[in-house]
């Protein structure tokens, strides 16, 4: 891979499986036990705000149990050790690519570890639960949502994804189904503008037609494997 020089990585729960954090369509996943619509759209906030903040207390206070696994580690190593452009675009709400050492991450979904503050729009660290309406650290009014972004919501920095993949030399999807949009067209459009493409899945996804190898294993095993395949080139 010596005429790699920008990469874009984009991963889903996949990555994060073997760390013990739910995936959301494998079997006994989040959307077998919830189902979206209670849970994680607007919709669903305006209704049953408890539900909705219990259901993401939940997935916050389970987070912060869980460790990065070897595939968060040798994604940090290739940002790590990569002179080009790297971009690991991640639509988990999970921080375990920054505590493998990931620094070039953009959460497109957001991120579990914020609350955004429905009265002044300002977004602070979160690590607690705000079942009980907490105040907003920065004006003290009791308005936090999850800085998740929901069904019907738009992705976060849309823009900056969409320029790094007009940079990239190959986009590397890992562990995601393939099931949602926009995160599900990034691999048509890189291959639109004649970037190499690469899948690193569990199981074939819904978008596995459209890459150029798709390569079916868990990401603790191809993960490493292939990072070791960039940086020795
Ligand atoms: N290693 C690699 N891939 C795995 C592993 C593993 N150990 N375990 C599961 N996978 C793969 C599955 O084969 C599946 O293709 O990870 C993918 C998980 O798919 P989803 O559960 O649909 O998760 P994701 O693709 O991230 O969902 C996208 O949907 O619900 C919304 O906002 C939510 O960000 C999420 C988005």
């Amino acid at each position: 891979m010596t005429d790699i020089e920008n990469i874009v990585i984009l991963t889903g729960a996949g990555v994060s499986a073997e760390s013990g954090i739910d995936t959301f369509r494998d079997a006994g996943g989040l959307w077998e036990q919830y189902r979206v619509e209670d849970v994680a759209t607007p919709e669903a906030f305006e209704r049953d705000p408890d539900l909705v903040l219990r259901f993401y207390d939940m997935r916050r206070e389970a987070i912060q149990t869980k460790q990065p696994n070897a595939a968060h580690e040798a994604l940090a190593k290739l940002d790590n050790e990569w002179n080009g452009e790297l971009q690991i675009v991640t639509q988990n709400v999970d921080d375990l690519h920054e505590r493998a050492g990931a620094s070039r991450v953009l959460h497109m979904h957001g991120t579990h570890l914020n609350a955004w503050c429905m009265a002044c729009d300002m977004r602070s660290p979160w690590t607690g639960p705000m079942i009980d309406r907490p105040p907003c650290p920065a004006c003290g009014a009791k308005a936090l949502r999850p800085d998740v972004v929901w069904f019907g919501e738009m992705p976060y920095r849309m823009d900056e994804i969409y320029g790094a993949l007009r940079r990239a030399d190959l986009f590397v999807s890992i562990g995601t189904s393939g099931a949602v949009y926009p995160a599900a067209g990034f691999v048509r459009d890189a291959k639109e503008l004649g970037v190499r493409t690469l899948e690193l899945n569990l199981d074939r996804s819904q978008g596995s037609h459209w890459f150029d190898e798709t390569r079916l294993g868990p990401a603790t095993a191809l993960v490493p494997q292939w990072v070791d395949e960039v940086l020795t080139g």
